[in-house]
């Protein structure tokens, strides 16, 4: 069984996880948190970050672990998509230890990487089986994969314009409320009711999405509202949060369904920062009641970003002997 070492620094966490096989033995996250005052991340802030934090979340991984550095057999590390300067970090960090240890490189995609999150193996869980359906969805993208087997993942759809996650930042952002905005909308969410403001649910053609006209449409709903009342905020927060988050898990819940009934596929998976959604997830058990789905939620530290689900795309690569060499550069967009 290989012992795999991933790395993951993307975007604004600097995630280190080690695997034994298909297990995790540790998964270590550690969050910027000084982004929040810019109101989202800072790029240039973010690897300077990843550069302080690269060398003590590795030891630390190792460390809960209890696996010494040598006895290290595979190292994974994220190769795109994110941010370009963000990425060079990790990825020439692990440069060095695959050279210093002479052990195989395999660079990874940090979108299949959330859908591969699902064949981590965890005790008293089960694991989908091919062919599956994974909803994708973070700050970053927003996906639709038909997912046949680990190196058979095709795109159904995706997002033309802002990702799920963003939609709720932003909004958040509007509302002035703290980023990011998903998990605070979520929980202002619960205390309001969701159908007392219509929202527009774009209809697109096919397997995509779009949330940019969503956006627009509470940018204007809050312009008028405002002017009428300038305490209009204050007192339906609540109710806000609640009908705009609707309308995202609407466009995302239709297009699922859609595919379902299309392809036949009653296995459902969910991944990314916005699986962590308590009204998507929410939605997804009650239409799998109803249409007889098998539904998979990966735990929550494996659907926000994280180094496990790295591990996991790394070995199930290195076993297809999909290995990189030296050449292994950062590739902020990533297309298939
Ligand atoms: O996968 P992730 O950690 O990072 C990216 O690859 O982007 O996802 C972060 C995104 C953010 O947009 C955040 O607002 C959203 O996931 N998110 C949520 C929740 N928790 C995180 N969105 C809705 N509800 C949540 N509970
Ligand atoms: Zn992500």
């Amino acid at each position: 069984m290989e012992f795999v070492l991933a790395i993951e620094t993307s975007c604004d966490d600097t995630g280190v996880a080690v695997l034994c096989g298909n297990r995790v033995l540790s998964n270590v996250v550690s969050s910027q948190l000084m982004h929040t005052s810019y109101g989202g991340v800072v790029p240039e802030v973010a690897s300077r970050q990843h550069l302080k934090n690269i060398v003590p979340v590795v030891s630390l991984a190792l460390e809960k672990a209890n696996i010494p550095l040598s006895k290290v057999d595979v190292i994974g590390v994220t190769q795109g998509p994110g941010l370009a300067g963000s990425l060079m970090v990790g990825i020439n960090f692990a440069k060095g230890l695959a050279v210093a240890l002479n052990k195989p490189l395999v660079g990874v995609n940090h979108v299949e990487a959330h859908v591969l999150a699902h064949l981590i193996e965890r005790e008293g869980s089960s694991m989908p089986s091919f062919p599956f359906l994974c909803l994708s969805a973070s700050g970053g993208h927003t996906h639709l994969f038909l997912v046949a087997s680990a190196a058979n993942i095709r795109q159904l759809g995706t997002t033309l314009d802002d990702a799920a996650g963003e939609a709720f930042d932003k909004g958040a952002k509007m509302m002035g409320l703290p980023y990011p905005g998903g998990p605070v909308i979520d929980k202002l969410a619960k205390l309001g009711n969701e159908d007392m403001y219509a929202f527009p649910v774009a209809e697109i053609k096919g397997y995509d999405f779009s949330f940019s006209g969503l956006k627009t449409s509470l940018l204007y709903f809050l312009r008028d509202k405002l002017s009428e009342n300038p305490e209009f905020l204050e007192k339906e927060i609540h109710n806000v949060c609640a009908s705009y988050q609707k309308a995202i898990i609407q466009s995302l819940v239709n297009k699922v369904r859609k595919a379902s009934k299309a392809l036949g596929i009653k296995q459902i998976c969910i991944s990314g920062g916005v699986a962590a959604n308590s009204a998507l997830r929410k939605k997804l058990e009650e239409l799998s009641q109803k249409e007889d789905w098998q539904l998979y939620i990966p735990p929550f530290e494996y659907c926000t970003d994280n180094a496990a689900m790295i591990g996991i795309s790394a070995l199930l690569k290195f076993k297809e002997g999909m290995v990189a060499d030296l050449s292994l550069t950062h590739a902020p967009v990533m297309k298939k």
